[in-house]
């Protein structure tokens, strides 16, 4: 791959019907999306355990036939031990956590070495300095703005500042991304605080049509 897609909403597929996976992605591919957002769980940093790279190797032949990628987003232990297994099944980024692992570094390197995007992300209750020693060697920074685990949950209202100071703060080459409770009540707020890539998951998946709800929110990008 060449460069993230931004402006874009990016599905999260953890509130998508699993019994009929292939079905609700090619949905909202068909609605014109080209980054499909994966939440990998492990029941360790996050309560649930959710999916593995199994799955990502189950879609990556749709999404990439679409010339659409792949944005892994590991809520894990100790990532920097499983990324070459989720780089093999074919994400295009992959996002871990300094809250997870004290090798950070090491672990974003990793991930570039592997021939991924690598992005740093950090939850609601870490400072936005925690970033500022990668910052260089990130492709892409994510902001979680409700804490990592479920789906569904109501948006942080200070996340929009936390964005705001990221943005400050970063390299204009990383994409800025965020993470939790964006619907078409909180997306304005979120873009004019410099949010790039928004991932979206109750907000497509759980409305009647996944399709319609990807091109309303995509019409406010
Ligand atoms: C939460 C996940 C999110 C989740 C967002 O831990 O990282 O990607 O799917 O869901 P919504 O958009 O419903 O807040
Ligand atoms: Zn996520």
């Amino acid at each position: 791959m060449t460069a993230i897609p931004r402006p874009e909403i990016a599905p999260s597929i953890l509130s998508s019907d699993f019994a009929r996976l292939g079905e609700q992605v090619t949905e909202v591919l068909d609605a014109g999306t080209r980054v499909i957002h994966v939440d990998v769980m492990d029941g360790h940093f996050v309560p649930p355990i959710t999916i593995g790279p199994l799955i990502v190797d189950a879609l990556r032949e749709l999404v990439h036939a679409r010339g659409a990628i792949l944005d892994v987003h590991l809520m894990i232990e100790r990532p920097e031990r499983q990324v070459e297994a989720f780089a093999k099944a074919g994400a295009d980024v992959i996002t871990i956590h300094p809250e997870s692992t004290p090798n950070i570094h090491y672990g974003l390197k990793l991930i570039r070495e592997l021939g991924c995007k690598a992005g740093v992300v950090i939850n609601p209750g870490t400072p936005v300095e925690a970033v500022e020693p990668v910052m260089e060697i990130v492709d892409l920074c994510l902001l979680m703005s409700v804490n990592p685990g479920w789906g569904g949950q109501k948006y942080i209202p200070s996340s929009t500042e936390r964005l705001r100071r990221l943005r400050a703060m970063l390299p204009a080459e990383v994409v800025l991304e965020v993470d939790g409770g964006v619907s078409l009540a909180t997306i304005d707020e979120v873009r004019a605080a410099g949010a790039e890539l928004i991932v979206a998951g109750s907000a497509v998946f759980g409305a009647d049509d996944a399709g319609d709800a990807y091109r309303a929110l995509a019409a406010r990008l």
